[in-house]
């Protein structure tokens, strides 16, 4: 079984440019003494980029299957202006439903959604329990219209979108083989939950040997291991595969103060990145998996020899929250 024909089923979009490159930060890797490689998912390159536009890719590819017209999501997130990007670039009508007020949005979020005539649908904080009842009215009214409406998960974090992390892992063996480097460990930001479980059905389809490492940024590592291993379940059902339990790993520690809120290891992680190796990250996302790396390295909680992959998601440098 390999990766390439369990997905091989799977529409998909051509908008990122992948494979993104995978290379060693010498710099950073002889300050933390080991081997850390990076590979760059930030640089992804449609709208603004990071790991969301692999899972649009199948997303928006499967929409067109199925011949929607609308995307419905939800979120002022790099998903969702990723998604208002992606849909307005292959012909949809876009509209996304976001809890709080106009006025207080992030100004660069809301440019990117004007130049992109994204339809914005504000619910009140106090009302924010009637978000689901909400788009299934505008639905329901679309659809009287004869128009085909098609849902995100507000993270591209479903069974679709899971596909496309499978396939980045492909990419990630096809460099392991093509440089003869094997990855003992691959550390990840891990939130929605899509980008993980895609990792770690890739490793189990190909049967590769290395411990995928998610990072927590929101929830108790137990909160986060079960939510990332619905998604496995459901998606592996779907690709009918089967995959290993116990290679669900999550590390909670480094999500400091709460979501999103900036820790210090986090921003010390972004100085220590962006002085070393020219490499930005965010605080709240990649900022506090590069927190967790260099704590496992300073620490011994990795092997002298071993290869470690950092995988930077993207974040923007937190521009755009
Ligand atoms: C920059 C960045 N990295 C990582 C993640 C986590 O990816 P996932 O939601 O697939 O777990 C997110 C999710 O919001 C993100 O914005």
């Amino acid at each position: 079984m390999t990766i390439k024909s369990v997905i091989q089923n799977y529409s998909k979009v051509k908008m990122a440019f992948t494979p993104t490159p995978i290379y060693k930060l010498s710099r950073l890797s002889s300050h933390l003494g080991h081997n850390i490689y990076i590979m760059r998912d930030d640089l992804t390159g449609f709208a603004i980029g990071g790991n969301k536009i692999r899972k649009l890719e199948y997303l928006i590819g499967d929409a067109l299957k199925k011949k929607a017209q609308v995307l419905i999501t939800s979120g002022a997130t790099s998903f969702s202006r990723n998604a208002a990007a992606a849909g307005s670039a292959f012909g949809f009508d876009v509209h996304i439903f976001i809890v709080g007020d106009e006025a207080k949005q992030n100004s660069a979020g809301q440019v990117l959604f004007g130049l992109l005539d994204t339809k914005l649908h504000f619910i009140p904080e106090k009302k924010k329990e009637t978000l689901v009842e909400e788009i299934s009215k505008l639905k329901t009214l679309l659809e009287e219209k004869g128009q085909l409406v098609y849902e995100l998960h507000p993270g591209g974090s479903d069974e679709i979108g899971t596909v496309s992390y499978i396939n980045a892992f492909d990419e990630i063996i096809q460099f392991s083989r093509k440089n003869s480097i094997h990855f003992n460990t691959i550390i990840v930001t891990t939130g929605s939950a899509a980008t993980q479980a895609g990792l770690v059905l890739g490793q189990c389809i190909e049967g590769y040997e290395t411990t995928v490492l998610g990072m927590a940024i929101a929830r108790p590592a137990d909160f986060q291991k079960n939510r990332i291993q619905d998604l496995i379940e459901r998606t592996a059902k779907m690709l009918g595969i089967r995959w290993d339990e116990n290679k669900i790993m999550v590390d909670d520690r480094f999500i400091g103060p709460g979501y999103p809120l900036p820790s210090k290891e986090s921003q010390e992680a972004m100085k220590i990145f962006a002085s070393l190796e020219g490499v930005l990250l965010d605080a709240i996302y990649t900022g506090k998996s590069a927190a967790g790396l260099i704590h496992y390295a300073s620490n011994g909680l990795f092997a002298k020899k071993d290869n470690i992959l950092f995988i930077h998601t993207g974040g923007n440098f937190g521009m755009f929250y």
